[in-house]
């Protein structure tokens, strides 16, 4: 994969480029990464790339004509993604960033001051991403983000059993991780991971991987330990609302699984049936049968 990104301050690249993960992807041929500085297809004396704003107001606009000059120099054929950095943009997530993974070529452009002229994303432009619902002082770090995520995901920089499990590369968070030493200031390992067990670590693992998407009602009560320093899990990270539900019916089918009484069966099934109404095309197979049952008052 070959990526440009075009910025007025190339120098910012530096550091984060120079270690870990993108830099083991430059040197073994993987991706090739040119960080490019805009002035060098302004056409004035001062090199100058942005102007005042048409029709008055604050700061200061990036002109459409560097950034088409050095779209079309840079640009390897048709093809090319031309991201225009923005806050107004498509949400960077997972699946986007798989997407541009597949990529021959990414090209970046970085803007400033108030914006780029809006006649880049209209006519230059192929896709106008955002990082998140805030406002940086340039798409700098915004690149670097997505080169990150980007490159780690292409064939042979990380193992690719590494990156199954990651959150949000399924529908569900990843599981907690341990290492050594089993037990700091009395906080212990859990012990299934280190009883050598392998299924029973899996079923662990899938349990818990529900447990942190499932939203926090959800959970069991022994697992909701007041701390008030910590927020709580599912208030940590965005889950697409089907993933979440889709959690829920599963931890509520495991206890429906281990329930003995009737009643606490029932119980569980309307628990189900709260989660779903049945007609919903994202009910799991599993909870289908047994939602629609409780629909009817009939305990599985
Ligand atoms: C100060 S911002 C411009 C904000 C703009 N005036 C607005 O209110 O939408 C300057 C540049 O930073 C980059 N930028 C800022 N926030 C971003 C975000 N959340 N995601 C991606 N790029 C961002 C964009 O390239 C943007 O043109």
């Amino acid at each position: 994969m070959r990526i440009d990104i075009v910025t007025i301050f190339p120098g910012m690249f530096r550091g984060p480029f120079d270690e870990s993960i993108v830099r083991r992807a430059i040197e073994r041929g993987v991706v090739q990464i040119g960080v490019h500085d805009l002035r060098n297809w302004a056409t004035d004396r001062h090199r100058t790339v942005d102007d005042y704003p048409f029709g008055g107001g604050p700061g200061m606009v990036m002109k459409v004509e560097p950034i088409v000059a050095a779209v079309e120099a840079l640009r390897a054929g048709e093809q090319a993604r031309v991201i225009l950095l923005s806050p107004a943009g498509r949400r960077f997530t997972q699946p986007l960033a798989e997407e541009l993974a597949r990529e021959e070529q990414l090209l970046l452009i970085c803007g400033h001051y108030e914006g780029v002229d809006e006649r880049v994303r209209e006519h230059v432009a192929t896709d106008e991403i955002s990082i998140g619902d805030f406002v940086l002082t340039g798409g700098e770090l915004a690149a670097m983000v997505i080169v990150d995520a980007v490159v780690r995901l292409l064939p042979g920089v990380i193992a690719s059993e590494s990156l199954a499990a990651e959150s949000h590369s399924s529908s569900l968070l990843e599981y907690p991780h341990y290492t050594r030493p089993a037990e700091f200031r009395g906080w212990r390992v859990p012990e299934v991971l280190l009883s050598g067990n392998h299924a029973a670590i899996a079923a662990w693992r899938r349990q818990h991987a529900l447990l942190r998407t499932a939203p926090a009602a959800a959970r069991p009560p022994r697992d909701r330990r007041p701390n008030p320093r910590r927020a709580s899990v599912a208030g940590r990270a965005a889950v697409p609302r089907e993933a979440t539900r889709g959690a829920q019916a599963e931890l509520v089918l495991q206890k429906l699984r281990d329930e003995r009484t009737t009643r606490c069966r029932l119980v569980h099934q309307r628990e189900l049936l709260a989660l779903f109404d049945h007609r919903r095309a994202d009910i799991p197979e599993a909870a289908r049968k047994l939602v629609l049952k409780a629909d009817k008052g009939i305990v599985a």
